[in-house]
């Protein structure tokens, strides 16, 4: 049993949806990939916490209390034959009997889950970091909502395989965003920059934890816009999400990144972040396994 649907425990090969349903009409759900680590989930009231937002932001009633998400999760997690896992949730605005773009009257919501095993970065791309391509973000104006309509995204990270890249990180207005999947961090001159959580960029979880860990070890840091230029002329640079953790990028459009012996190669701030990072996952695993 690796997937839930409506109700019911069953194997994914088993789960069945309408074609009418809005979230394959039309991206209308919204979604949430939760880590866990040996078979303890991480930060999960946070992303329950945005997944009431985004939920919020649709404007469908969220099916479940939190203590019913959380039931639900962890049976989903014991059930799965592997111990390190990405817990995948969707919730729709559920399957009408027509198409028709407004909301439907008295259709539940849809709500699937399913568990894989957790895929991180390989031993290589976590050495030498990954390559980058930045592109135009050319998605719509609420990017904050974690929703199932991602061919913005799913275009964008294409660009970026096309051309032998990991990630395409995304600008707007002369302004970095975030990547495809994954939110973006820039350093220069020592200080941590990023984009501040607006309604340009997903509230990443990870973000929140790498700011939370630069604030707890007196790592100078600022968030707000960053330009182009910046980027550009970044010392380093590094990608967060839920599976990448944190990720360095070091190549961006072909170019190193940084300067003199550390230019394409994972830098000082990147690999204390990702050392930083993982002793406070290990940590808090440790703790939920007590
Ligand atoms: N992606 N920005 C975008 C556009 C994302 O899709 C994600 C996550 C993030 C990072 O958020 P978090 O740290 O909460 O994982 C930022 C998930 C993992 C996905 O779509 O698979």
């Amino acid at each position: 049993m690796n997937a839930y649907l409506n109700g019911q425990f069953l194997p994914l090969s088993e789960a069945k949806i309408s074609p009418l349903d809005r979230g394959f009409l039309f991206g209308d759900g919204g979604y949430e990939v939760i880590p866990v680590y040996s078979r303890h989930p991480f930060r999960i009231d946070e992303h329950l916490r945005r997944m009431q937002a985004t939920l919020d932001g649709l404007r469908i009633v969220n099916p479940h209390s939190n203590d019913e998400w959380r039931a639900i999760i962890l049976r989903l997690i014991e059930a799965a034959g592997f111990a390190d896992q990405a817990v995948y949730i969707q919730v729709t605005r559920g399957a009408d009997i027509r198409r028709d773009h407004a909301f439907p009257q008295g259709v539940t919501p849809t709500v699937f889950l399913f568990t894989a095993p957790l895929v991180g970065p390989t031993r290589t791309q976590r050495e030498a970091g990954i390559a980058a391509i930045t592109a135009t973000d050319i998605r719509w104006d609420r990017c904050d909502l974690k929703s199932v309509s991602m061919v913005g995204n799913v275009l964008t990270r294409q660009l970026a395989v096309d051309a032998g890249c990991a990630e395409a990180i995304m600008l707007r207005d002369g302004f970095l965003t975030e990547g495809s999947s994954t939110n973006v961090f820039c350093v220069r001159n020592g200080i941590i920059l990023c984009p501040p959580k607006d309604n340009r960029i997903l509230p990443g979880i990870t973000y929140d934890v790498v700011l939370e860990l630069a604030a707890r070890h007196g790592a100078p840091f600022a968030v707000r816009p960053v330009a182009e230029a910046e980027v550009r002329a970044a010392d380093e640079l590094w990608i967060t999400s839920s599976t990448k953790e944190v990720l360095a990028i070091t190549t961006l459009d072909g170019k190193p990144v940084g300067q003199g012996a550390q230019a394409g190669k994972p830098g000082p701030v990147t690999r204390q972040m990702h050392a930083w990072y993982a002793a406070f996952r290990d940590e808090v695993m440790r703790v939920a396994a007590v």
